[in-house]
């Protein structure tokens, strides 16, 4: 088969698309031929040697996808050659074929197509764990999504908007506060392409308040990190939850812990891989729930690009220099 590789912790520009020999099905692992590949922020770290785990050398980027099983283990119960399926792992999804545990595939419904499967768990699952098990979203709140066109960001006003919230998107282009309008978001914030010093940050933090109805935000979603951290930590309610979900704006921010005292709020964490890993039937569970929103229609996942899994690189480049909207996929076949 063949696959992008990594063969060293370098730039995007250093993966190649090659053969490598095909994977074989443990006992209790599945081999699926993937058919779309999802490309997530994480993807362009890993292969950096920046990720919070290394691979060993050489491998293939690539958390998450969808395609068809074409080999099961001799252990396998719930799957047998020809099913359907999304999957995840931390790496090896930018390639034809993949070797999975059977515990990290998840059965698809036959009317979803394989490359909107293969670009949407990742990002649906994220923002649900992080608007449902951390923030204990419901009808009424308000929500802050920042970096609110990317993959996790436009997932969360999809979710926060089938829930019932008032959404306030904040985004770099007036572009992606369009798709963000699109979407659902109730109002927008443009920040601006280029970073900002203290007192653009106060500014910043002003306009975000003042969007909100109830001066101060009931839920924070925030995968951007850096700058606009602590401002829109300023603009959370009376007990609000503020999520770190990611920092793809570059730093990681410090919050003053008078921020917390002054508000009654709480900064939660979220990760999914160790959420997976930690507690798989919660996991279970919120798939299931985010196939039921998207076949109630509540949902709508924005593949916004589908690339042949050959010309992949050009892509990761275009995720980390901020081009991507929604999800791109890369497709075989
Ligand atoms: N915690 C978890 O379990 C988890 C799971 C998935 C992803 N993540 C993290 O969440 C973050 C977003 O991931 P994603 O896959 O949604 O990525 P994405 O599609 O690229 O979205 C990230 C957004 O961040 C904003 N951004 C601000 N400054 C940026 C910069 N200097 N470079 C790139 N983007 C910048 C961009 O929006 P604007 O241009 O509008 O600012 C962009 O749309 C990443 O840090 C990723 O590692 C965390």
């Amino acid at each position: 088969m063949k696959a992008i590789v990594c063969k060293e912790f370098s730039t995007v520009d250093d993966l190649s698309w090659e053969e490598v020999p095909d994977p074989v099905a443990g006992e209790n692992e599945v081999v699926i031929d993937i058919k779309a590949a999802g490309l997530n922020y994480p993807d362009n770290l890993i292969v950096q040697g920046l990720y919070q785990f290394k691979p060993d050398l050489p491998f293939s980027p690539g958390h998450e996808g969808a395609g068809i099983i074409s080999s099961v283990g001799k252990n396998v119960s719930s799957f047998s050659v020809g099913d359907r399926v999304s999957f995840f792992k931390g790496f090896g999804a930018f390639a034809e074929k993949i070797v999975v545990p059977e515990a990290l595939a998840f059965p698809l419904p036959k009317n979803l197509p394989l490359d909107v499967a293969g670009g949407m768990f990742m990002v649906y699952s994220t923002s649900l764990l992080a608007l449902k098990q951390r923030a204990k979203i419901k009808e009424g709140d308000e929500v802050l999504v920042l970096g609110a066109a990317g993959g996790v960001g436009l997932a969360a006003v999809d979710l926060a908007k089938a829930y019932g919230a008032r959404v306030v998107a904040a985004v770099s282009t007036e572009e992606k506060a369009a798709l963000c309008r699109e979407y659902g978001a109730d109002d927008v914030v443009v920040y601006g392409t280029k970073r900002l010093d203290k007192d653009e940050q106060i500014s910043f933090g002003k306009e975000l308040k003042s969007k909100s109805r109830r001066g101060g935000y009931s839920v924070i979603y925030d995968p951007v990190g850096d700058c606009y951290a602590v401002p829109a930590l300023r603009a959370i309610g009376w007990k609000g939850t503020y999520l770190v979900v990611g920092f793809a704006a570059g730093e990681i921010p410090v919050f003053p812990a008078n921020l917390m005292l002054l508000k009654g709020c709480q900064v939660s964490g979220v990760f999914i891989g160790r959420f997976q890993a930690e507690e798989p039937k919660v996991n279970a569970e919120n798939l299931i729930e985010i196939g039921q929103l998207l076949a109630a229609g509540k949902i709508k996942p924005f593949i916004s690009k589908a690339v042949p899994m050959e010309d992949a690189v050009s892509s990761i480049k275009a995720i980390a220099e901020r081009k991507v909207l929604g999800k791109v996929v890369f497709v075989n076949g």
